[in-house]
């Protein structure tokens, strides 16, 4: 049986839904001891009371306990202080596409890449 590939982490307050996230395994053999994460979000109105990090922590449990994965990155985008909150949670920066983002024409961000290791 090939190993699982990702799974879908949600999190519930008052019975809705308030935030997500997706952890993947690299499909390449070679790369299949490392995980990452996508699409981290939290409803805005539920954002400040710790559900984001909550997330990212139950990701890095599954990852470690469930998927038997050593390491997980991410991709983030640059100028809205998600450096900062990764990094309180254990991440660091290793390296970034500079400009790689075109938001809109004249706002340009870096794509940030974060890993967590060890899990
Ligand atoms: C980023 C995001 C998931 C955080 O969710 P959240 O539920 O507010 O997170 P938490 O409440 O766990 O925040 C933990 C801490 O990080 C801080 N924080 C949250 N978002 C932050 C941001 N964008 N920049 C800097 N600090 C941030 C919070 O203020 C909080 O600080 P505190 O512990 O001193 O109160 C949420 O803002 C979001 O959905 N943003 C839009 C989508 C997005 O950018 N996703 C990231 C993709 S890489």
């Amino acid at each position: 049986m090939s190993p699982e590939r990702s799974r879908l982490i949600v999190a519930r307050g008052d019975g809705a839904l308030v935030g997500w996230v997706l952890l993947r395994r690299d499909p390449d053999r070679l790369v299949g001891h490392w995980g990452s994460i996508h699409h981290l979000q939290t409803r805005p109105d539920r954002r400040g009371r710790g559900v984001g990090a909550a997330l990212v922590g139950e990701a890095r449990r599954v990852a470690r306990d469930e998927l038997g994965l050593e390491q997980l990155r991410l991709a983030a985008r640059g100028g809205e202080g998600l450096e900062e909150f990764y990094a309180r949670l254990g991440w660091r920066e290793a390296g970034r596409w500079p400009g790689a983002l075109r938001l809109a024409p004249g706002d340009d961000r870096d794509e940030v890449l974060m890993v967590l290791t060890p899990l």
